[in-house]
């Protein structure tokens, strides 16, 4: 109850546009951007996963905050911004690894342009990564139920042109056992997280005990054996340690090396589990937001665990001060 309260209100301050306004009046730099956000520009991002890497060996994936965007100036800005992060990861030895959600890239306007700027940003990181080693990727995210099909569709077209891409499936929605089976057969990248939306019943699973139990079917079955034959690459997206414990569980016991699978997790949220991981040998990679608009999307974190209220206020009496 007190949890949901909490969200509602946080979700409240995330859409006003005048809390926006006044929090991100020249304070990137702010204790909440800081934690959440890696910087302002994609030079800036890329630096926070230079550090991450030499610090903690822990992996980045970077993404430039805006998202259902339905204004032709802010598409092309986000698609510049994605092409540029890429490029810019190209520069250094750290994986080519930029996250995109269809509707920033045009998908609200005219799916045929969110298309042509996906195939762009793809082989934008097929050429910054060259032939050197590592996990280069577009990485799609998943919004919500309206575009999952054509997200799909659209991941599938990327590989079958043998662009570096990945998908991300959301394990609140009943159909993704049947769409992460057909992934597993073609051997794909898939990020499982438990999903950010919420859908009908029919649709999906709406009780949080129900999609941590789908959440287990569906990691059981990304590191099933036929799985790993099949070339399948896990992402274990989540900051829910019993399911990182549970993954292990399933990649041990069914033959899978630490390098065949990775965790993801949010920038600022948990830092000392992702640490945790990559210290026990496991491949992590952290969720790497970057851009002016950081306030809805660190409001929204922060109302994802009323603990985090110290947080918030210290940073509203930082801004007082
Ligand atoms: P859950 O919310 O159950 O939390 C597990 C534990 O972590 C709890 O102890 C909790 O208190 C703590 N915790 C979680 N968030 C916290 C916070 N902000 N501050 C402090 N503690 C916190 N969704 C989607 O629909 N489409 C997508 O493309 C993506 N992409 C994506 C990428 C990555 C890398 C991650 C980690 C997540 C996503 N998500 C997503 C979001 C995902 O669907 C889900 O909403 C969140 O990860 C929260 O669920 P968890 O499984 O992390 O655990």
């Amino acid at each position: 109850m007190i949890r949901r309260l909490w969200q509602a209100g946080m979700i409240r301050m995330a859409r006003s546009p005048s809390v926006k306004r006044i929090m991100q009046q020249g304070s990137a730099g702010s204790a909440l951007a800081a934690r959440y956000v890696a910087g302002a520009t994609a030079e800036t991002a890329v630096s926070r996963a230079a550090a991450l890497h030499a610090q903690d060996g822990i992996c980045g994936s970077l993404f430039y905050l805006g998202e259902y965007v339905d204004r032709p100036d802010l598409v092309a800005e986000n698609f510049a911004a994605k092409l540029l992060a890429a490029e810019q990861l190209g520069r250094t030895d750290l994986d080519v690894h930029v996250s995109v959600d269809p509707t920033q890239i045009g998908y609200s306007l005219d799916p045929q342009l969110a298309r042509r700027n996906a195939f762009a940003i793809a082989e934008r990181v097929a050429a910054s990564a060259g032939s050197r080693p590592g996990i280069h990727a577009l990485m799609l995210d998943m919004e919500d139920e309206t575009v999952v099909e054509p997200t799909i569709a659209l991941h599938a077209a990327l590989v079958e042109a043998k662009l570096p891409a990945a998908l991300t499936l959301q394990a609140y929605l009943r159909r993704t056992e049947a769409d992460l089976a057909a992934e597993i057969a073609r051997g794909a990248r898939v990020r499982l997280v438990k999903g950010a939306f919420a859908a009908g019943n029919d649709a999906a699973f709406t009780r949080q005990a129900e999609i941590k139990v789908n959440s287990r079917r569906l990691i059981a079955l990304m590191f099933s054996r036929s799985a790993r034959a099949a070339g399948f690459y896990p992402i274990i997206a989540t900051h829910d340690d019993r399911l990182q414990a549970y993954a292990i569980e399933q990649a041990e016991a069914n033959g899978w090396r630490p390098g065949d699978y990775e965790f993801e997790m949010l920038l600022g949220v948990r830092g000392d589990v992702a640490r945790a991981l990559a210290r026990r040998g496991h491949r992590v990679r952290l969720y790497l937001p970057f851009g002016r608009d950081w306030w809805p999307y660190a409001i929204r974190r922060i109302g994802e665990n009323p603990r985090n209220a110290v947080l918030l206020a210290r940073s509203l009496l930082d801004r007082a001060a």
